[in-house]
């Protein structure tokens, strides 16, 4: 009887093995060695240009053929670029290409391949539109995700959908990591983002998780900012881009934490940066800066930069922002969503958005879930507007319908749930310490003073002061009295017998009586 269970065990094996096996060699004679993987494309120095990058197994050449939608010959061109040996991607595909398509028209559809001069190396017909400078835009925002990102194949569905995304925008933190498994997560990512990527210019910031020594050089070559060189360098990893109405200023974060040499660098180029832009908002009204990690944020990791008293990121960008006139910010790392108020140095400048007075702050790093939950259920200040408290993975829509008007919304990435949404509306844009009025503080200037002396002692977390003095967290000290009811409870149900082991243990047994 036995023997025949293991017999058949053994012939269903054999015959899953087979299965198996006879599936795997199709799959690869389908993408053969010389097919192109891992397509994806990006912006160039303007959106008239485009970067398309791919990955293949052996060396080969680098070309784009692309044509506007009638087929005959004469209509295709080519363009050639350069191919990279990346030998880190071990486990991954080494060969990586990137051609620049130019002076592409605007509000054009293009179609293309790419293509080697291997046999069989060409890839499947994928297809983008140009930007065009007037009407509504609309782009993709979110950040931290990674290939364990339960909702990606559903940001993938959406991003090729309905709604014609003019970019998409992943705030750092991308495959968790691009390096992990000697490269085989980082092309995995790739694959699966291919269907989008390969439509929809994909643009990237990096996050801490590529700055890590193993994935470093791996964003370095898999992806490529505008009118940088490629491979990248740190130098690299900030630009700026115009997109309809909006001057996007994409930049590092990490600069502040794990590359500090670079830091003056940055605040040099972001102060020529934001000093152009100004110049130009007859043109680009809107500027909008793309960090990984935020200025403002509500989480009860104390750890966190945004949540200290004096945020490394916020000392040095928000007088920036606020002098240049940043209409919003966007960011990830922490995984949650979170909209502020018009804020400027933790003070609110209005509760509304009808033409603020200081930059509007997005923290939405919920596609990264899967990796670590946070509901962000504290609210930092009165600057936090709304805070989800749900643990959905979500991703945000930004329409720019014109030069006065954006409509912001958060939806959730596995059933495009409404969370949240806002009309922005500027009709004055330009620096904001020309004209801003402060909401004053409540308590006045004894106030102001009691919040910063408090949040200075927060940075504190030993003290006993954290126990029951700090701030406004009220859910804290509802723990420590509910602790200290039950303890006294438990005293007052168990009087005798805790009575009794204190005698046991302290007063001297009476030596009994024969
Ligand atoms: C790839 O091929 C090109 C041209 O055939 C050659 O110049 C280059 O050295 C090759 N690269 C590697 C890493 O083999
Ligand atoms: C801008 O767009 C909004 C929303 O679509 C619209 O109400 C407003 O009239 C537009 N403004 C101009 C100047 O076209
Ligand atoms: C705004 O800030 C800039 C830079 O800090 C300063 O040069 C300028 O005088 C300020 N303007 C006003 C009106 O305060």
């Amino acid at each position: 009887m036995s023997s025949e269970i293991r017999f058949l065990c053994v012939a269903c094996i054999q015959a899953c093995t087979v299965f198996f096996l006879v599936i795997a060699d199709q799959t690869t004679q389908q993408g053969g060695l010389n097919v192109p993987k891992q397509v994806h494309i990006g912006f160039g120095k303007t959106t008239n240009d485009m970067i398309v990058m791919w990955s293949t197994v052996r060396n080969d050449s680098s070309v784009v053929e692309y044509h506007t939608g009638d087929n005959s010959v004469e209509s295709v061109s080519s363009a050639s670029g350069s191919t990279v040996y990346f030998p880190e991607n071990s486990n991954g595909l080494q060969y990586l290409h990137r051609v620049v398509l130019t002076n592409l028209r605007p509000g054009v559809k293009y179609f293309y391949n790419v293509r080697g001069e291997n046999r069989d190396s060409l890839s499947d017909q994928f297809s983008f539109t140009t930007p065009e400078s007037n009407g509504k835009q609309t782009f993709m925002i979110f950040g931290d995700m990674g290939t364990m990102t339960k909702s990606l194949p559903f940001i993938v569905y959406e991003a090729t959908g309905k709604t014609k995304y003019a970019s998409i925008f992943h705030l750092g933190d991308i495959a968790y990591d691009l390096g992990r498994e000697n490269g085989a997560v980082g092309d995995k990512f790739f694959s699966k983002v291919e269907r989008m990527a390969a439509r929809i210019p994909y643009m990237t910031i990096p996050g801490d998780h590529e700055m890590f020594q193993n994935s470093r050089n791996h964003y370095f070559h898999r992806l490529s900012n505008p009118g940088k060189d490629w491979p990248m360098q740190q130098e690299d990893l900030w630009y700026s881009v115009n997109i309809g109405k909006t001057h996007f200023i994409c930049i590092s974060t990490e600069v502040f934490f794990t590359n500090k040499q670079n830091i003056q660098k940055i605040m040099d180029w972001l102060v020529q940066d934001l000093e152009e832009a100004n110049t130009h908002r007859q043109k680009y009204p809107w500027i909008i800066v793309m960090a990984h990690r935020p200025l403002y944020c509500s989480t009860d990791d104390k750890n966190e930069d945004c949540t200290k008293a004096h945020s490394v990121v916020r000392t040095h960008l928000e007088d920036m922002f606020y002098f240049y006139g940043v209409d919003l910010v966007f960011s990830g790392h922490q995984h949650m969503y979170e909209r502020t108020w018009p804020v400027y140095k933790n003070r609110v400048l209005a509760y509304n958005y009808l033409d603020p007075r200081g930059t509007v702050h997005i923290v939405i790093g919920n596609m990264g879930n899967v990796y670590l939950t946070e509901k962000g259920s504290k609210p930092g200040g009165a600057w936090s507007s709304f805070i989800s408290p749900s643990e959905h993975e979500m991703y945000g829509r930004l329409h720019v319908h014109n030069n006065t008007h954006i409509y912001w919304e958060v939806l959730g990435a596995q059933d495009n749930d409404l969370y949240d949404s806002r009309w922005i509306i500027q009709r004055i844009h330009g620096p904001f310490n020309k004209s801003s009025i402060f909401i004053p503080d409540p308590l006045g200037a004894a106030g102001a003073a009691w919040r910063e002396q408090q949040e200075d002692d927060s940075n504190d977390i030993i003290s006993l002061r954290f126990f029951y003095m700090n701030g406004d967290d009220y859910s804290h000290r509802i723990t420590v009295l509910t602790f200290t009811v039950i303890i006294l409870l438990f005293g007052l149900c168990f009087k005798k017998k805790i009575l009794n082991v204190i005698r046991l243990c302290f007063v001297k047994q009476e030596s009994l009586p024969k």
